[in-house]
């Protein structure tokens, strides 16, 4: 039979794009080496033994390659994956009838898995340890309880934030990895991969140009790749050029460390505290973002590249954060670092 790969959850024409520039196997799946060491041993041991796969959950901040690692586990396992989003599991019958139709050796795939609803997890918790679910049918006093057998699936979930998860739900995975930010040369490679996949030669230079204003995203990178590729083909080049690339990039106001313009207000706003940290919420406030963006989304890629500090009394600008601002230090050197 056929793999079958059901998704749900993809509808806008982004996602669609990344669709046709997602890795299907490993060799195309740049980075995280430490991973994807792990997973394929993982994945030669239960296929050796021909069992399903453990459990596995991949955390870290949106865009680095956790629904395309989900993917290729299926393609290596030879497996049916099948797509699907916590949101979209409201009823705790929702999840019972997706479990219900999966087959021995099957993969579903839960995204943004923090946000399922306690009476969901529940469900999911005595499936992913005993392959068995309790349904209650029926009300009151003729309620009755079913027990329903399933299947030896995996269960892979990803989330952005795995601090909101509980703790009995990450204890059931079985493995969890968290994803890695990309350095310049992988994010380099990556967008050189994609474009000849979209038929445009591009200069290691050019790609080199755009992997480093990507903060370090693959899903950044290949959106900016595309949008340079536009400025190339209205000229007719050939292959995408250095100096196109530099000059499509500052057109599109991306600053020559990568950050967008939310950065810029998150670190212009810790500089302008002088030097005293600053509360979460009163940063969430500040950017009105709620406080969970600003700490899973905003905030990881800054710490990684040492823009931003986490302290016991909140968050601070760093020596580079002036650096990069083109701002002196506070005078008081007693408040830094
Ligand atoms: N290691 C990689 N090598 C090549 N392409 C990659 C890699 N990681 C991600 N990509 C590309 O980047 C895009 C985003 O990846 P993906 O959708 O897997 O991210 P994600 O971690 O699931 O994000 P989110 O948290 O928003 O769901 C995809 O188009 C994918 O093809
Ligand atoms: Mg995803």
């Amino acid at each position: 039979m056929d793999r079958m790969v059901e998704i749900e959850t993809f509808s806008q024409e982004e996602e669609s794009h990344e669709i046709r520039l997602r890795p299907d196997a490993w060799n195309e799946y740049i980075g995280q080496e430490q991973i994807k060491k792990n997973l394929s041993v993982f994945i030669q041991a239960s296929k050796k033994r021909e069992e399903a796969l453990d459990h596995v959950l991949f955390y870290g901040p949106p865009g680095l390659g956790k629904t395309t690692l989900a993917l290729i586990i299926a393609n290596e396992m030879n497996a049916n994956i099948k797509v699907t989003a916590a949101p979209m599991i409201e009823k705790s019958g929702d999840l019972a009838a997706i479990l219900t139709n999966l087959e021995e050796g099957d993969i579903l795939f839960i995204d943004e898995i923090h946000r399922l609803s306690p009476a969901v997890e529940e469900i999911l918790y005595s499936s992913m340890e005993d392959y068995r679910i309790d349904i209650i049918i029926g009300s009151g006093p003729a309620a009755q309880t079913v027990k329903i057998d399933l299947p030896r699936f995996t269960l892979i979930g990803a989330t952005t934030r795995a601090g909101m998860l509980s703790n009995p739900l990450r204890d059931r995975f079985g493995m969890s990895f968290r994803m890695q930010f990309y350095n310049s040369d992988e994010l380099s490679k990556i967008v050189r991969q994609a474009s000849l996949k979209l038929g445009k030669e591009i200069v290691h230079e050019a790609s080199l140009e755009i992997a480093k204003r990507s903060r370090g995203t693959p899903r950044i990178a290949l959106r900016l790749l595309r949008r340079v590729r536009d400025f190339a083909d209205v000229v007719g080049e050939e292959s995408i050029e250095h100096a196109r690339a530099k000059y499509a990039l500052n057109e599109l106001g991306i600053n020559a460390h990568g950050f967008d313009e939310m950065d810029l207000r998150l670190l212009n706003l810790l500089v302008s505290a002088n030097g005293r940290a600053m509360g979460l919420s009163t940063i969430a406030a500040s950017l009105s973002e709620d406080e969970g963006t600003v700490e899973d989304v905003l905030e990881p890629y800054l710490i990684a590249n040492g823009y931003l500090e986490r302290t016991a009394k909140g968050r601070r600008a760093t020596r580079n954060t002036y650096e990069v601002l083109n701002m002196p230090p506070p005078l008081e050197e007693g408040n830094m670092l």
